[in-house]
């Protein structure tokens, strides 16, 4: 009894202490900021000006009008980089490609503009600063207004920033800017028809947001167009806060820095493409984590941790991963290991690893600002936290109490910060979980971070302000990271999830979208938040599965996990006060129907490992929008309750509650129901029954569909209606970065045959002891392997390695 009322006395306490902490820091915030910065401003907008002189360079040309110069210049023959100066330039923390191979480029003058064009793109800079992007055809694709600077002067700090506005078709939809609780298409208005405006600050929601909070954790100034004359990407290279809205105008206000934008046009494949050659492809990630993920805040000691890990042993199924939220902490410190709650860790990593559960533990940035800290001492003797102008680390409260920030602009920090890993990862943990790195921090009101004028960052040497170092603040975190893990296990592929970062964050690690509402709107919200960070180059993104904060009905965590079964981060993972949340959770029959969901998961994994390959080719979101199958189809362009996965797979989500049937557009082509092979007609609204343990999913005709069981490969072969189709698979040792191999298949069709051949490349073994093929939708007569007649059991053959099988009589 005593231990009990000990307990809730400190927890009180301690919620005593967060309650002050989170009223005090914001008196003392504002009246930082107060001191770098009064609001009472005065606004000045400048104007460019006129041309004074236009000159060609290797790349582009360089125009100089009276208050501002222009420079553009062709990276390649499809990206072309625009500059307007003056402004800070950025610090390239997102950009990973800086020597672009030689282009060919033409200048030309013309009355009153000038036409600067590679073989693929044409931009026209007229001599009062407008500037239009054509297309190889010759297709108009944006129209720009003259950029327009803003100054706000204010008593000790002259910011400036830019406007920049381009025209906008009344039908052209717009996609991206990193994470958003938004519509897919960015330009569907807001409730009563207000517009949207779309903030770039890294936010932390507060624990629950839904639909319209904006901003959230990552913000990505990018955003994707289409319209009928084509598609086009803008990338503006800014981190400052800013503010994007998409009316007649699409309108960029950045409150700082200079204007660089990359522009790229191409269908929406390509648009990723060049995208991801500038700001980098995800690496592959180990192929674990593309298996299901455990989690909880709330698994307080490690017999819960056991508790959890032996239902799943119990319930036969399958799991790679747990997740260990801030219990596991020592007094909510960074890199420590509660040693009463967590007093065995490394032998329960090991438990874990012998039954194929990684252990994943979660890391928040801020470091306790005590002098009995030992990391706080250290990062302070070695000068890597953010500052306020008097030298003084800045300090926010967090969850150990008011912390200081490292600052990832500083390369010592990053290395420092680097370091720290090693101690977990020698206790067995495989990979790591960054929160609230927007940074978050606690308050009663105001924004939830850092004070932006009056925190200073190093930035690489050159110093400046949490206004340009923000956003940039979980990039830098996951990038000092990925380094560490690379350097400690140069064996082990890297696996880090992040809530925050920005552009380029794909090639450190994968996000989730946060403390998302346990409700069926939460659900909903997913889909295009997903999609829209697909769009953003974040290939890697799951929810909570059942939403974070709330107890979802077992319908609604049912069809949440069905759904994200066929996402890249499969992850249960709720807030502390929720009844437990794991797959049998809501006895029968979620049990079953879950089981089956993650086993077809599981015997899909070649397919998802396949397309986690094709995304480090390609920078292609493993999961894209209907559009991404034919973008001239605009019927598809809003389908924000659909997803593909990768080509082959089209997996309509049951978001309504209570639903008995669903209505989805299909993309142009055929379909075959993947439950029962029907064959159905593409480029047209259809209806589909959705039984409990179902949701429809449905497999484009002329798709090879790799699934393994066991050690056989099964390919799922779905015919074309005609012609041919080709289909790959990715092999290797599932980590480290040894050989590898692609096993290419082609099918063709013939009026009264199927044929299936094979070529192989690389130089890791088959790993498949052998092989199965399954006929779909179509019954074969005979069947041929390499020449020889072989026995055709119904529609499937069992068989080994072949160059060529045919099936007769189909
Ligand atoms: C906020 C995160 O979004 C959530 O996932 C986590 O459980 C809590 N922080 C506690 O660490």
């Amino acid at each position: 009894m005593n231990i009990l009322k000990q307990a809730s006395l400190t927890l009180r306490l301690v919620k005593l202490k967060r309650f002050f902490g989170s009223l005090f820091y914001p008196l003392q915030r504002d009246y930082l900021e107060r001191r770098c910065y009064t609001h009472q401003t005065l606004e000045a907008v400048e104007e460019i000006g006129n041309i004074e002189k236009a000159e060609p360079t290797k790349r582009g040309g360089h125009f100089y009008f009276e208050e501002i110069d222009l420079e553009i210049c062709f990276l390649s023959a499809e990206l072309v980089q625009v500059d307007w100066r003056p402004g800070i330039p950025p610090i390239s923390y997102a950009i990973s490609h800086h020597d672009w191979a030689g282009v060919e480029v033409t200048f030309q003058e013309r009355e009153n503009a000038w036409v600067v064009s590679s073989t693929k793109l044409k931009v026209i800079v007229d001599a009062d600063g407008r500037l239009e992007f054509h297309n190889g055809l010759g297709q108009t694709l944006r129209k720009e207004l003259p950029p327009q600077r803003r100054a706000k002067l204010s008593r000790q700090i002259k910011s400036e920033g830019w406007v920049h506005q381009a025209q906008l078709r009344s039908h052209e939809h717009i996609y991206g800017l990193g994470e958003r609780a938004a519509p897919l298409n960015l330009r569907t208005s807001a409730d009563k028809g207000k517009p949207r405006t779309y903030r770039m600050w890294n936010y932390d929601a507060g624990g629950i947001y839904g639909p319209g909070t904006d901003p959230l954790y990552l913000c990505i100034p990018i955003y994707l167009s289409l319209h009928k004359e084509g598609s086009y990407l803008i990338f503006y290279e800014n981190s400052f806060p800013a503010n994007f809205s998409f009316q007649a105008l699409a309108v960029a206000e950045f409150e700082g820095g200079a204007l660089r934008y990359y522009f790229t046009a191409g269908s929406p494949t390509q648009l990723l493409e060049h995208y991801t050659e500038l700001t980098g492809r995800p690496p592959l990630p180990p192929r674990w984590a593309l298996g299901y993920h455990q989690s909880r805040w709330g698994y307080e000691k490690e017999a819960a941790l056991q508790k959890a890990a032996k239902g799943f042993e119990t319930h036969d199924i399958p799991v790679s991963a747990m997740h260990l939220d801030i219990d596991v902490l020592d007094g909510f410190r960074a890199f420590t290991i509660d040693p009463d709650r967590f007093p065995h860790i490394s032998e329960l990593a090991q438990e874990l690893a012998a039954k194929e559960i990684r252990l994943i533990t979660i890391i928040n940035p801020g470091i306790k600002a005590d002098r009995k800290n030992k990391l706080f001492q250290e990062g302070r003797a070695q000068d890597v936290f953010c500052k306020l102008p008097n030298g003084e680390p800045a300090i926010a409260p967090v969850w150990s109490g008011f912390a200081a920030f490292p600052d990832f602009t500083n390369p010592q920090a990053r290395h420092w910060w680097s370091r720290q890993y090693e101690y977990l990862l020698d206790l067995g943990i495989t990979g790591f979980w960054h929160d609230m790195n927007e940074p978050g921090v606690f308050v009663l009101w105001g924004d939830p971070s850092l004070p932006p004028y009056s925190t200073r960052h190093f930035m690489e040497g050159r110093g400046g302000d949490h206004r340009e170092a923000h956003n940039f603040y979980g990039l830098l975190q996951a990038q000092a990271a990925y380094e560490a893990l690379c350097e400690y296990q140069p064996q082990q592929r890297p696996f880090i999830v992040s809530r925050s970062g920005w552009a380029g964050l794909q090639r450190y690690a994968w996000t989730w979208t946060g403390d998302i509402e346990t409700s069926w709107a939460g659900l909903r919200q997913t889909i295009p938040t997903v999609l829209n960070l697909g769009l953003s180059g974040i290939p890697y993104s799951g929810s909570d599965i059942g939403g974070f904060k709330g107890n979802p009905s077992a319908e609604l965590y049912l069809r949440w996990f069905q759904m994200s079964c066929f996402m890249p981060f499969c992850r249960t993972h709720s807030a502390n006060n929720t009844k437990p949340r794991t797959p049998w959770s809501f006895g029968e029959p979620t049990l079953s129907i879950i089981r089956e969901f993650l086993r077809l998961r599981d015997r899909l994994m070649p397919y998802f490992y396949t397309l986690a390959w094709e995304a480090t080719q390609t920078g292609h979101p493993l999961v894209r929008p209907l559009f991404w199958a034919d973008s001239e189809d605009s019927n598809l362009w809003n389908v924000e309750d659909a997803f593909l996965l990768g080509d082959a797979l089209l997996v309509c989500p049951i978001v309504e509650e209570a639903a008995t049937s669903r209505s989805v557009i299909l993309p142009k082509g055929h379909w075959y129901n993947f439950w029962d092979d029907t064959l159905i007609k593409g480029g047209r609204q259809i209806n589909l029954e959705t039984p409990q343990d179902q949701i429809p999913i449905l497999v484009k005709a002329g798709s090879i569909l790799p699934m393994q069981a066991e050690q056989q490969l099964m390919l799922q072969l779905y015919p074309p209606i005609e012609k041919d189709c080709q289909g790959i698979v990715y092999s290797d040792a599932g980590d480290g970065y040894g050989e590898w191999r692609l096993d290419k298949f082609q099918m063709r069709r013939n009026s009264k045959e199927l044929e299936l051949s094979w070529e192989e490349q690389g130089n890791y073994a088959f790993p498949y002891e052998s092989v199965q093929l399954h006929l779909h939708a179509v019954a074969a007569e005979q069947a041929w392997m390499d020449g020889t007649e072989v026995d055709l059991k119904g529609k499937v053959l069992e068989c080994n390695r072949f160059q060529q099988v045919r099936f007769e009589g189909i």
